[in-house]
């Protein structure tokens, strides 16, 4: 094989691969925000609709942002100089590896809490509920302790540089291949103790029984947003990981399969947590205290429930931690394409320099709470840019730059390779890409911008 300059990384098999790209999707997106954005919207409603966005929207810009790695071999930076000269085009790589690093710093927050409440499983704190000492009150006590915030987003953070460093085959691929089928055997075991409990079938009816007049016109921007964050799309995070492939691989059937596996985890995600909820009596539509604050409640009402805590809060730090490695590995690959650093130095400078954009979020939520900039606190303002604004923003550019800058002739050249059969047998799936990327991408995209921004 032909040797580059410098020896990049390359993923060893196909299977890696997708694994790692799932791991990136699969995420809090999945398990924490999925659930509790489809019973504040209607449930089945929802769903329908979160559905049809993912297959219009989500798989066309991911086989976009995977095709982008891939010809170019480089972070999005190196992507956009490498196919462009504009420095208009360069900046937006700039743009998702600054979304990279905020989203990343309120992210370790939450999964912070995760790891947390992994030890609070353990040590049977859910037992200690009462009338007058709730579960909201035993986590607003935790999150107000700075010293618990901080330690728990540390370790969380060490865990995800520990992958980073250890490199892309070695680090990221082999993590990806022991944590994702862990992930994938506790959520089936959660969903059949879900499944089997007294009541269960109201979970699976609401998930199943569309409550239309609960589905609002900002709803279907909300499911729009979510199927871009739940992807990991709009910052270059497949991008980046799509530039460890080679031109042999299929990306409509690596793209298919991750897109299936992200739809296919909220889902059973969706199933363990209502079966659940419901069986137990709980309400559905408490926003994002769902995990934090209804499931421990959940758990102390179901047989076995000391266990399945346990199994829950590991599921959901390993979602969370297989996301944040693809996130630090954007800025990471910036930093060695671009700079010449080694791997090991870039992973230990910015997951320092993480830790230190990570504090005043984790701060937000106790000694820093009275601090607002636009009516917002630190971490929700992380979290609103960074979601609301550059996500949706990359993504329009990214999907505007594969349709009209680069153009469709070089790009399906590129998409050819490893797809041939594609081309031969089926082109209606090509030109429905085109159609997808070119004029759906980015109309839609700009519309959930505006609705973000409060003007639609
Ligand atoms: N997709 C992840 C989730 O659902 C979050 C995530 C990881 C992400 N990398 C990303 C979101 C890049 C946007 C961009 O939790």
């Amino acid at each position: 094989m032909a040797k580059t300059k410098m020896a990049r990384e390359n993923w060893g098999s196909k299977f890696g691969f997708i694994l790692a790209a799932a791991g990136s999707a699969i995420g809090l997106g999945n398990i924490w925000k999925f659930p509790y954005i489809a019973g504040e919207n209607g449930g089945a409603a929802f769903i329908f609709v979160y559905l049809i966005c993912i297959a219009i929207i989500g798989l066309p810009v991911l086989i976009g942002e995977i095709l982008l790695g891939r010809t170019t071999q480089r972070n999005p930076v190196g992507a956009f100089k490498k196919l462009s000269k504009s420095k208009f085009w360069i900046s937006v790589g700039f743009l998702g590896v600054l979304a990279g690093f905020i989203i990343l710093s309120f992210y370790v927050v939450i999964a912070g809490w995760s790891l947390g409440y992994i030890w609070e499983a353990i040590s049977g704190s859910f037992y200690k509920f009462s009338p007058t000492y709730s579960s909201a009150t035993h986590f607003n006590t935790l999150i107000s302790n700075v010293a618990w915030n901080l330690g728990f987003t540390l370790g969380f953070l060490l865990l995800t540089m520990f992958f980073v460093f250890a490199g892309v085959q070695k680090g990221i691929e082999k993590g990806s291949k022991i944590l994702m089928p862990l992930l994938f055997i506790i959520l089936i075991i959660l969903a059949i103790k879900g499944l089997t409990m007294n009541g269960s079938e109201k979970g699976i009816s609401f998930l199943l029984n569309p409550k239309w007049r609960s589905l609002h016109g900002t709803s279907v921007l909300i499911a729009l947003g979510h199927a871009f964050f739940t992807l990991s799309l709009g910052m270059g995070a497949m991008l980046t990981y799509g530039s460890y492939l080679r031109k042999d691989n299929n990306l409509f059937s690596s793209s298919t399969q991750i897109v299936f596996l992200d739809t296919l985890i909220a889902l059973i995600a969706g199933i363990a947590i209502f079966t659940a909820v419901f069986a137990t009596g709980q309400k559905t539509d408490v926003g994002p205290g769902l995990i934090f604050h209804t499931l421990p409640v959940v758990f102390t009402k179901m047989s076995g429930g000391y266990y399945f805590s346990i199994l829950f809060f590991f599921l959901l730090t390993i979602a969370a931690l297989t996301s944040a490695i693809s996130l630090l590995e954007v800025v990471v690959s910036y930093f060695v394409d671009e700079k010449g650093w080694k791997r090991h130095n870039a992973v230990i400078v910015f997951g320092g320099v993480t830790f230190l954009i990570a504090m005043p979020s984790s701060l937000s939520f106790n000694v820093l709470s009275d601090l607002h900039f636009f009516g917002k606190t630190f971490f929700d303002l992380a979290d609103f840019l960074a979601s609301n604004i550059m996500l949706p923003l990359g993504g329009m550019l990214i999907s505007i730059f594969i349709a009209w800058v680069w153009g469709f002739d070089k790009a399906l050249v590129e998409l050819k390779q490893g797809a041939e059969n594609i081309f031969t047998d089926k082109p209606y799936i090509i030109s429905a890409w085109k159609i997808f990327i070119k004029y759906f991408a980015p109309v839609l995209i700009f519309l959930v911008l505006l609705n973000s921004l409060g003007i639609l």
